[in-house]
């Protein structure tokens, strides 16, 4: 009878913390022991030559979110979970979104619904509130908070979404009270609607008009506002998907004045620039986002943010429309003016690999700060912490094996989301994902999806818990930033 049911030999096993030589032994789908020369376990994996993460904690992403007709998104949790396990990515925590004048409590069913028996990996839920009514604020919120749904999302654009100023308190006043954490969309409407329309008249309808429809002065008012917003409350909030550099100077300020403000980034703000949206016809709408993406200098200070602390979480934003399909890019079957094209790309495969070969690869990022980015912080932020985002005694063994030197021209057809197209196509990697293990079973191995469907199962989250400052860091933020890091390239 073997101690173990796995052992993982001879790897190179990073956390956020340090990164060392040792054995992995798996026990009842948890890490039982890390030591040199653990015993023979039942299964065995050579991992010499190979370095050993934490599974990725995929913290923003969306998959059969209910979307207004025609648009439908084009993974559900079978194929966004697969495509996320191949990636590396063992769990994830996409939102059960509420629509207005919707139970925020219905919203939460029906997405259980979807999620039930779909999944390959481990996943939580987020929540968005687009419509705090009392009932939500008194009664669905703070119940379901309690039941372990602890973060949600609020967006200041978008028309079926937005909220205003006052409503954002009426939530983060809620967030207070039940120690929830408040994730913001921070983009001005108004800004947008009026830049759009002044768009529409000039005949300026274009996929590559949508970046100049929501300039980084409109993020960045918007942060500053949300910031200041959580500051009068008094509550915790993160800034999502910051793609400029000015709203991430907004970060860096509120958090030298030891704010408890953290910041989540994309790789679309890594390695697409609004270029992209130019591309020929109607190609653009492949990288049409929000925030869109911004230009080569601005990637640059997104890398020094990442490597300084500035961002705690690296998230896909993974949003997943076909190109060339009605309920996709083209609503209705044809190329439509920018302001209709559903907003959002596919990422959750390739978020992992992409910082891998690019950060830790290139010098622009440790090792560990690659893990904390990816996994460690998010984990802790959205409570599922130490269950989920570390490799430790007692932890979930959701790991992944990487292979440093493998190259990879991504390609469409390599990936295993249902998306017709990557933004990423053609680009050259170096360190892939070899085998992906979620609670100790193999879901992923040289690139072929393993694992049963519905084997995934939901996590209720805990509430975070409130970062303690350190003395002589820079109070509570550096308690889960990056151990170190290099200066970026
Ligand atoms: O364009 C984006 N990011 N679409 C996804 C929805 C969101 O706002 O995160
Ligand atoms: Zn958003
Ligand atoms: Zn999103």
């Amino acid at each position: 009878m073997n101690e173990f049911d796995l052992v993982i030999r001879g790897g190179t096993v990073a956390t956020a913390a340090d990164v060392v030589q040792c054995d992995v032994g798996v026990h009842g789908g948890r890490i039982a022991a890390l030591a040199a020369d653990l015993p023979r376990g039942a299964q065995e994996i050579d991992a010499r030559g190979r370095i050993v993460t934490p599974g990725g904690v995929d913290a923003h992403c969306h998959m059969d979110q209910p979307m207004p007709p025609p648009m439908k998104m084009a993974d559900d949790f079978a194929s966004a979970t697969r495509s996320a396990a191949c990636g590396g990515t063992t769990t994830v925590i996409p939102f059960a979104a509420q629509m207005k004048g919707q139970s925020i409590m219905a919203a939460v069913d029906d997405y259980h619904r979807r999620a039930e028996g779909r999944a390959y990996v481990d996943y939580a839920f987020h929540l968005i509130v687009t419509d705090p009514t009392e009932t939500v604020l008194r009664e669905e919120l703070p119940e379901l908070i309690r039941s372990g749904y602890t973060s949600f999302k609020i967006y200041m654009t978008y028309d079926d979404l937005k909220l205003n100023d006052r409503q954002i308190l009426d939530v983060l006043a809620l967030a207070r009270r039940e120690g929830a954490m408040a994730m913001v969309h921070a983009e001005n409407a108004d800004c947008i609607g009026w830049l759009t329309d002044q768009l529409e008249a000039a005949g300026k309808t274009a996929p590559r008009y949508h970046a100049a429809s929501r300039p980084r002065v409109v993020e960045r008012e918007a942060t500053h506002r949300a910031i200041s917003l959580s500051e009068l409350v008094d509550v915790p909030v993160l800034i999502v998907h910051v793609s400029g550099s000015e709203a991430m100077e907004q970060i860096r300020w509120a958090q030298s004045r030891g704010l408890r403000v953290y910041g989540e980034t994309c790789p679309q703000y890594l390695f697409l620039t609004e270029e992209n949206l130019g591309a020929d016809g109607y190609e653009g709408a492949k990288c049409v986002c929000s925030p869109p993406p911004r230009d080569k200098v601005n990637q640059q200070a997104i890398w020094h943010g990442l490597a300084s602390g500035v961002f705690q979480v690296f998230s896909s934003d993974h949003a997943p429309f076909r190109y060339d399909d009605e309920q996709g890019k083209k609503p209705g079957g044809k190329a439509v003016p920018f302001r209709y094209i559903p907003n959002g790309i596919p990422g959750i495969e390739t978020r992992l690999p992409l910082l891998f070969s690019e950060g830790v690869g290139k010098g622009r990022l440790e090792l560990s700060a690659f893990v904390a980015l990816t996994a460690t912080n998010p984990a802790k932020i959205y409570g599922l912490y130490p269950r989920k985002g570390t490799i430790a005694v007692g932890a979930d063994a959701d790991l992944v094996i990487w292979d440093p030197e493998r190259g990879v021209t991504i390609t469409n057809s390599l990936l295993h989301h249902d998306v017709d197209y990557t933004p990423y196509e053609g680009m050259r990697l170096k360190g892939w994902p070899e085998v992906t293990l979620s609670r100790g079973e193999i879901v992923c191995a040289g690139g072929e999806p393993k694992g049963t469907l519905g084997r995934g199962q939901f996590l209720k989250c805990e509430l975070p818990k409130p970062a303690t400052p350190r003395p002589g860091v820079r109070g509570w933020v550096r308690a889960i930033s990056p151990t170190s890091s290099r200066s970026p390239a």
